[in-house]
Parts: structure tokens; C-alpha cells; sequence
């Protein structure tokens, strides 16, 4: 495993300097794009990694997962009512389909369905943001994964965009908490600062069944697991989905933060971190890396 890691570091390393960090959330553009990790987990839990993989970075619509994970716990099958399962075909925080389609996310990655389910877990939990860092700390058998409040404040005081979707959904009758409130725990779930390797383990219940090695909980059932990788594979890169289907294969989850999660179904999961990002605002350098590395193992879900 070590040997792979290498082999697929030598091979995108030439690439650090390309693509662009994210500066639409103000407290991010200061990250260096020189930058990158890559840590994969094990089914039994065992972590390799190579290069910045234990440095914490901001997870941003990583947290999407775990978001959706804890209200699939909370509502079942009922929340499909409110959200689809369909890929959207455009960037991430676009508002137009949301009108088309009267207040219903195409999907639960996109920032309107991201939205739509923090409103669901905000009527669920007392304090959903310290429900979802708890959880990620046990995923991640990490009792230290905090939000980073400069990053989250960032968000909130450039929120126009986001705020916009929840108002608009709120107007379809598709909301049901105080706007504000729930942006609150939005941008503190995508401000969580986790590494490379916390997230590998984090994830690791998505190659196993729904179960999580680190801390010990069935989190998913297997069924509910294979639906929510089907969910990763159409609609986690956003409007990348298709192509990194067609060149990657495996379910995946992006971050503008520069993070990206993808698993090997009954293998493991992997984390991949470069802060550079590319057009869609997946991480240039990430993409390229589960690139390399799915050729190299000769394994899609495909
Ligand atoms: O709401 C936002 O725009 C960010 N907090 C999250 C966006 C994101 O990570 C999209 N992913 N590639």
C-alpha cells in the first residue's frame, strides 16, 4: 500500500501550482496551494498515508455526508419527501433549478439540499452542530476535530447565496427552522477541520457495510449504506460527476476546502487533500491523484 501511495505522489506531484484555492469564502483564501495528503483506511481500520495527510483541513461539503447520514438516522425514508436523488448537472450553489422544481433539491450534495437537511437535523437536535462534531470525533476516533469559528463567521457574514436558497425553499413550504439558525450549523458542519487521515477513517463505514470499525457502530445499514454511495457516485462531484465517473469509478465527495472522499466498496476509503481547485471547484490535484490511483489498483464499481 505505501508503494502505491508513492507511485501515485511521484506522478501528480508536477501538478502543485496548478488550479486555484477557493476565495469566495474570504477565510479560506489564505490556505497554501502547495499542499497535498493522501491517507487510505482499511476495512479493518488500519490507516496508510503519505505527504500532508495528517494536516487538518477544512472539510466543507465533505460534511454533507455525515449531515445526511444523521438525518437518514432521524427520518428514513420519509426525507426523500423533501430532497431527490437525482444528479443536478450544475455548480453547486445554483439557485435556478430550485424555482423550476417548486423548493426540492435535485440531491442531498448540493448546497440547496445540504440546506434542506441541516433544517431537518436542526428540528431533531438540541445543538446540531455539536451532535455532528461529536459524531465525526467518533468516526474519526479523534477526540480533538473542532470547527474552525473564523472560517464558520466567514461564511455566515458572506451568506447572501446560501440564505437566498433557504428563503426560497422556505417559500415553497420546504423549510421549516429560522434561516439564520440553521446557516448557523451549516457553515459550523463545513467549517469541522479534519485531516486526511480522519477522514479516511471517518468514511471508512462507507466500504463496510455501513459499519464503523473506530467506533464500533453500525452507523448505516448495509442497504441504507449502498444508497447513500449511489447517491456519492451521481451526485458528489457535482457537475464533475459524470467524468469522474468515466475516469475514477468509485463514490466520491468534494470539498472547496480541497478535500476529496472516495471509496472502494469492501476495500476501503480514501482521503485525498490539495487545497487548488479546478473549474467545478473540486481539488485539481485530488482528482488527478484518485485518477492515478483507480488505474492503478484496475478497480471501478463499473
Ligand atoms: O456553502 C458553501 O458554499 C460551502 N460551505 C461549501 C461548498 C463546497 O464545499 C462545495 N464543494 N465542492
Amino acid at each position: 500500500m505505501a508503494q502505491l501511495l508513492e507511485a501515485i505522489y511521484d506522478e501528480i506531484r508536477p501538478l502543485l501550482g496548478q488550479g486555484k484555492v477557493a476565495d469566495y469564502i474570504p477565510a479560506l483564501a489564505s490556505v497554501s496551494p502547495h499542499q497535498f495528503g493522501l491517507a487510505i483506511c482499511d476495512v479493518n481500520g488500519e490507516v496508510t498515508s503519505i505527504g500532508d495527510a495528517s494536516t487538518p483541513f477544512s472539510i466543507q461539503s465533505i460534511s454533507k455526508v455525515f449531515n445526511l447520514v444523521l438525518a437518514i438516522n432521524h427520518y428514513g425514508e420519509t426525507m426523500w419527501e423533501r430532497v431527490g436523488r437525482e444528479p443536478s448537472g450544475l455548480p453547486f450553489n445554483s439557485l435556478v433549478q430550485l424555482e423550476y422544481e417548486n423548493g426540492i433539491p435535485r440531491n442531498p450534495f448540493i448546497n440547496a439540499g445540504a440546506l434542506v437537511i441541516s433544517d431537518m437535523n436542526e428540528s431533531r437536535f438540541a445543538s446540531p452542530h455539536i451532535g455532528m462534531r461529536d459524531f465525526v470525533r467518533r468516526l474519526a476516533c479523534n477526540g480533538e476535530v473542532v470547527a474552525n469559528k473564523t472560517v464558520a463567521d466567514s461564511e455566515f457574514e458572506h451568506r447572501a447565496r446560501n440564505a437566498a436558497m433557504a428563503y426560497l425553499m422556505k417559500a415553497y413550504g420546504n423549510f421549516e427552522n429560522d434561516v439564520d439558525d440553521v446557516l448557523h450549523s451549516y457553515f459550523h458542519n463545513c467549517a469541522i477541520e479534519m485531516s486526511c487521515e480522519d477522514l479516511a477513517r471517518a468514511t471508512n463505514f462507507l466500504a463496510n457495510k455501513g459499519y464503523s470499525v473506530c467506533a464500533d457502530e453500525q452507523v448505516l445499514t448495509a442497504d441504507q449504506n449502498r444508497q447513500v454511495n449511489a447517491l456519492l457516485a451521481t451526485s458528489g462531484m457535482y457537475d464533475e460527476a459524470g467524468s469522474f465517473a468515466f475516469e475514477v469509478g468509485l463514490p466520491g465527495k468534494s470539498g472547496v476546502g480541497g478535500g476529496i472522499i472516495a471509496v472502494v466498496p469492501q476495500q476501503f476509503s480514501i482521503c485525498v487533500f490539495s487545497p487548488a481547485l479546478n473549474k467545478v471547484g473540486n481539488s485539481l490535484l485530488g482528482v488527478a491523484a484518485l485518477t492515478s490511483l483507480s488505474k492503478r489498483i484496475g478497480w471501478s464499481v463499473y
